[in-house]
């Protein structure tokens, strides 16, 4: 309700990046003074029945926060009270970068959905280490990427390197070949260079985790909404030879399929867009991975999701988990505790 109906009137009157920057600045004072503790304890459900077990990992809830969010680390723990069972931050690349230039962030309110085309800004795995160190409160995922100035030739180099750098101080990783707005990153999905990439890091992964003695940490892959049915099962080749623990889908959408009801001005913006509009093809992916694949690998599925039916229809398609990220900004937190009282109901 307070949301709905006094937070998100007030950050859409700001430009969608401005209004960004200051829901983190709120959430920030708002952890500061352990409001965000006290929402924990008197709105966010114990309920055993929404705890899940993957990877080695225990859940308390299978609602996440999707990447893009929370890229720098800075608020993980307060996702966490906010209800998220686990937090994903990133992308991260080895070194800052900016992003695109301004402006990178559209809001379509007609359609609920976003363009971006944030192009990975962010302030490098560095700078997101120091924020790790604290205790976490919730399950926190990495997912990194590569820098723009880095040919793809050399993309396995920033991949190790974010890899390493971020091993001791997160629960999983993820590979994200999928972002539309790094030019030519998409390239990396092809069986080839797919394969050299990820078959290099559950390599490191493993020499990772013994030099330091800590677990093997997970490695997950994350993959676009625009792949043909060929591609997802050359995808699903990969991820079982590989024996990667699994798969995220989807990230943001190239296509403007669909009619979108908002003005051709915004829709025609460059960049990925998510929201409502992605829903059924992201769903889609989730049921082909699901049907196709011959190894069991777990399945996070995201796109689209903005409401408690929305979310069963991803479980319910073959997702084991699923993120939020736009349905997150037109709904707010009230939208998790709505997921976790139908996921309950359902037993
Ligand atoms: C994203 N997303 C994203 N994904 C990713 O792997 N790395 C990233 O850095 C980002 N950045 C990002 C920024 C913005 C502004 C948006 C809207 C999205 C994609 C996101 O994690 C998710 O996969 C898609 O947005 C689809 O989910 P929703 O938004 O439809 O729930």
């Amino acid at each position: 309700m307070m949301y709905k109906y006094l937070i998100r009137p007030l950050l859409f009157q700001f430009d969608a990046e401005k209004a960004h920057h200051i829901a983190f600045w709120l959430l920030g004072v708002a952890d500061r003074f352990w409001f965000t503790r006290l929402y924990r304890r008197f709105f966010v459900s114990k309920s055993t029945s929404l705890r899940r077990e993957f990877m080695g990992l225990t859940f308390s809830s299978p609602v996440g926060l999707a990447a893009g969010f929370d890229k720098d680390a800075k608020r993980y723990n307060a996702f966490g009270d906010l209800g998220f069972g686990f937090v994903e931050i990133g992308t991260l690349t080895p070194k800052p970068q900016p992003g695109n230039d301004k402006k990178r962030l559209f809001r379509l309110i007609p359609d609920r959905a976003i363009i971006n085309r944030m192009g990975f800004n962010n302030q490098g795995v560095e700078a997101a280490v120091k924020r790790l160190k604290m205790p976490h409160r919730t399950i926190v995922g990495g997912n990194i990427g590569k820098n723009k100035l880095t040919p793809n030739e050399h993309a396995l180099a920033d991949y190790s390197s974010a890899l390493e750098g971020l091993y001791p101080y997160v629960d999983y990783f993820v590979v994200n070949v999928s972002s539309p707005n790094t030019p030519g990153l998409r390239e990396l999905q092809e069986k080839e260079p797919l394969m050299k990439i990820l078959s290099a890091l559950q390599l490191k992964s493993a020499q990772f985790a013994e030099r330091l003695v800590i677990p093997v940490r997970p490695v997950l892959l994350k993959i676009a909404p625009d792949l043909s049915d060929d591609q997802l099962d050359d995808i699903i080749e990969i991820v079982e030879s590989c024996s990667l623990d699994g798969v995220i889908a989807t990230n943001t959408t190239i296509s403007r399929e669909g009619g979108l009801a908002s003005d051709a001005s915004l829709t025609k913006e460059a960049g990925g867009l998510s929201g409502a509009p992605l829903r059924n093809r992201s769903t889609e992916v989730i049921r082909y991975l699901k049907s196709h694949q011959t190894k069991p690998f777990l399945i996070i599925g995201v796109g689209g999701i903005d409401s408690a039916d929305a979310a069963l229809e991803k479980l319910d398609a073959g997702a084991d988990l699923i993120q939020l990220y736009t349905g997150f900004v037109y709904e707010g937190p009230k939208l998790i505790s709505e997921i976790h009282r139908k996921l309950i109901a359902r037993g």
